[in-house]
This record gives C-alpha cells, sequence and structure tokens, in this order.
C-alpha cells in the first residue's frame, strides 16, 4: 500500500534501512563527524575501482569541480567547453574559478556533446573541454579524445551521472586529466551531498593535494542538516506527501527555514557561489556514502533490470527511448515525446514525480542563462530537448509492480 507515499524518482530515492540505521549511529557520534578514519577508506575504495592513484573527496562534486579547474591554473578569462542541456551545478564552478564557459550543443539522441559543434566552438582561448556523460550513457570518448590531443585541450568527464558506467570495457571517469563524482541526493549513490575528483595527471594531483589541505570541513550545524535530510523524508514528509500536498509543503517550508538543505542555492541561479562551496568532505558523509558504494552494483543492475522493462513495454509506442549503449548505466530512464511537460505535469498531480531533467538548456528553468554566460538559440538541440524531454526512475525503492503503474500512467499520453 502506498498511501499518500508518492512513487518519485527524487526526493532521497536511494535511501534504504540499512542506510537509515547508518545515520542513527552517526546522530550518536557527533565527535567522528568532521575528521575520521573513513574519508581515507571511501578514497582508497574509489582508488580501487577506478584504478587510479589520486582521488581527492569534496563536500559536493561542485566543489571536486572547483579544485580542478583551480589547480589547472588555466588562466583568467580561459575558455573551457561544455555542453548545454544540463544543470547549472555543472557550469557554476567554471565561472567561480574564473573561466568562461562555452557552450556546446548536444545530439538529441544520446543528450551527450555533439562533437561537430564541439570542434566548431575551439578558439585559441580553448583550453579544457568538459564531458558529461549524461544519465549515465557514454559521450563520443575516442573521437573526444582525438580532438584533445590534435588541439592540446584537457579533457574533464563530469561523471555525475555515470558512477559504475564503461566506455569500451573502460570505466567512465578514467579517460581524461581529470574526472568529478558527486553523492547528491539524486545521483547514482547519494550522502545528500558530497563528491569526489579523480587525477590522471602527476603535477596536477600535486596541485589538487595542496588546494584540498588547504580547505576546511563544513560546520557541524551543516553536517547535521545533511544527516536528518533521509530521516525526515522518509518519516515525515514522503508519508504524507500526497495527503493535501502536506508533505510537500512542509518540505518547502524547512528548505526555506533552513532546516533541510536544497539541492541547489538561490545563488547559484545567478552564477554566485553559496557560502558551504568549497570545502572537504566531512566524515559522516563518507560513512553514507562508502554505505551506499557498497551498493553501487546491486543498485546498477537494479536500474538495468527496470530498464528493461521499460524497453520491452514502450517499444512501438508513442515515446522516443532511449538508445542502447554498451556500458551504461541507466540513472533515469530518458524518453521523449512532444507533451513532456505535460506529462510531468499530470503525472505530478497523481503523486508520480516523474523526472524533468531537463526542461531548460541549463536547469533548473528558474535560473538566469545570462548569468551563466547563455544566450538564447545558443544551442538549438539543447532547446528542443528541454521541451520534449522526461524521464521515469530506475532507483533501487521502485518495484517491477512500480515500474509496470508508471507505465500504464504514462502510455494514457502516448
Ligand atoms: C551533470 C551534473 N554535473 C555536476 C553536478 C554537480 O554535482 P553536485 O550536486 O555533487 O555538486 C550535477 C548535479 O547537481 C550534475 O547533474
Amino acid at each position: 500500500m502506498r498511501g499518500f507515499k508518492p512513487i518519485s524518482i527524487s526526493l532521497s530515492p536511494n535511501v534504504e534501512k540499512d542506510d537509515i540505521q547508518v545515520v542513527f549511529d552517526l546522530l550518536k557520534k557527533p565527535f567522528i563527524w568532521k575528521n575520521g578514519e573513513t574519508i581515507e577508506n571511501l578514497e582508497n575504495e574509489f582508488k580501487k575501482y577506478l584504478n587510479i592513484k589520486n582521488v581527492f573527496s569534496f563536500n559536493s562534486g561542485r566543489s571536486a569541480f572547483l579544485a580542478i579547474l583551480k589547480s589547472l591554473n588555466l588562466g583568467q578569462g580561459s575558455e573551457v567547453l561544455i555542453q548545454s542541456f544540463t544543470c547549472n551545478a555543472a557550469v557554476n564552478p567554471i565561472i567561480w574559478a574564473g573561466y568562461k564557459p562555452i557552450y556546446v550543443d548536444v545530439d538529441e539522441n544520446d543528450f551527450n556533446i555533439n562533437v561537430g559543434d564541439l570542434n566548431s566552438k575551439i578558439t585559441p582561448k580553448t583550453k579544457a573541454i568538459v564531458v558529461q556523460h549524461t544519465f549515465g550513457i557514454p559521450a563520443k570518448i575516442e573521437e573526444i579524445l582525438k580532438i584533445c590531443k590534435e588541439k592540446n585541450l584537457i579533457l574533464i568527464e563530469d561523471c555525475a551521472h555515470c558512477l559504475g558506467a564503461e566506455y569500451q570495457g573502460k570505466k567512465l571517469g578514467t579517460f581524461g586529466k581529470a574526472a568529478f563524482f558527486s553523492f547528491s541526493r539524486d545521483k547514482v549513490i547519494s550522502s545528500i551531498y558530497g563528491g569526489i575528483a579523480v587525477i590522471n595527471d602527476e603535477i596536477l594531483a600535486e596541485n589538487l593535494k595542496k588546494y584540498h589541505e588547504s580547505l576546511d570541513f563544513p560546520s557541524n550545524a551543516w553536517i547535521f542538516q545533511q544527516l536528518i535530510h533521509p530521516l525526515v523524508l522518509n518519516y515525515l514528509i514522503l508519508p504524507i506527501y500526497g495527503f493535501l500536498s502536506l508533505g510537500k509543503l512542509l518540505l518547502i517550508v524547512f528548505q526555506n527555514l533552513n532546516i533541510l538543505s536544497k539541492a541547489v542555492h538561490w545563488k547559484e541561479k545567478i552564477g554566485q557561489m553559496p557560502p558551504y562551496f568549497p570545502k572537504k568532505l566531512p566524515n559522516a558523509l563518507a560513512v553514507l556514502a562508502l554505505n551506499q558504494f557498497k551498493k553501487l552494483d546491486k543498485f546498477n543492475k537494479h536500474r538495468e533490470k527496470i530498464a528493461e522493462i521499460y524497453f520491452q513495454e514502450l517499444q512501438g509506442s508513442g515515446f522516443i527511448l532511449p538508445e542502447k549503449k554498451s556500458g551504461q548505466i541507466f540513472l533515469r530512464f530518458a524518453l521523449k515525446h512532444p507533451n513532456a511537460h505535460k506529462i510531468i505535469k499530470m503525472a505530478w498531480a497523481k503523486n508520480i514525480l516523474l523526472g524533468d531533467w531537463y526542461t531548460a538548456p541549463i536547469a533548473p528553468d528558474d535560473t538566469k542563462p545570462e548569468k551563466l554566460c547563455y544566450s538564447k538559440n545558443n544551442c538549438e538541440t539543447a532547446e528542443k530537448l528541454s521541451k520534449i524531454t522526461f524521464n521515469l526512475p530506475t532507483h533501487i525503492n521502485i518495484s517491477e509492480e512500480t515500474t509496470k503503474s508508471i507505465i500504464q500512467f504514462i502510455k494514457k499520453y502516448d
């Protein structure tokens, strides 16, 4: 029985009973919230998993990306190429580091950077290319690496969506000079906030180590805010989410009172940096992230199983399904349909919270594009995709039965 609990793609989707127990244990031990041995344990697990020597943890993917960019010392005003059809969180660190984001259009079929447009945007000021593997679908790494080599550009992989995915049998995040992963609330694994930088270059690793050492941990109040997030959501907000929208209202009130954190601060919508970045990953969130990391294979196998049901049941419908690419993981199952926005709205009214990544070329849609150096109609395909894309959940708390009820719901709009 679902009761008033929503079927949701977001709102702490990866949390299971053992994660809740981990949070209760941590709440009893505030003396290990900031510094502790799990930070190194988590970094070591990543080193083993990716077979990479240099790994540094941060309190978000944003902090990790900023640390990479600053440690590269590209020079003020350098241009960094990045795809549109992304989140402001993926772009802002470029601005915060003193560089200029230049937007590249995407491919309609895989939501990833378009190689032709990428070539056309390179100027003498271009120093780096950020490659996002959207929804866990690997980008065209081979072609991009060739361009980087020819034009002497640095490749940074944005692996916020793709932990565990591979390209030609090699883990994403190991192709560029640097990569970063995210453990934020709706990602492959989550500790509400958290991220990691992965470095494939000795000089850069040396610089980044110094930068990392210069940072503080976030405050205990901030850590507490993240720790209670899964508890408040699971025990208070989600059970009454659909009852006269009470849970939804409570979430907004708690976020506005700063009892719970928001995924994106208002300042980020105008290109500014919130005060809690950049910081090191605190031990308490490393404990949560490590607990989730141990379940990564289970999570991604589950995602694949749910995706297979969507493929089977939606084949031949009016929805355009994602391409099947080897090595991909299905962080979300992204569909295309001319009425995508209407479907999202109708589903939300029925307490089915489908995904809206992304309803603007630089999401969320109340981001001020001009503050993030994006001008309207800069990237035609990204503009188009933002009107016709919506996503279905694949996370561990979505059962086969729930999957079928989602399919049944959206088919009404086929
Ligand atoms: C594509 C992409 N890149 C980077 C980020 C930043 O990650 P984080 O939320 O951990 O700062 C996000 C998520 O917000 C994202 O979706």
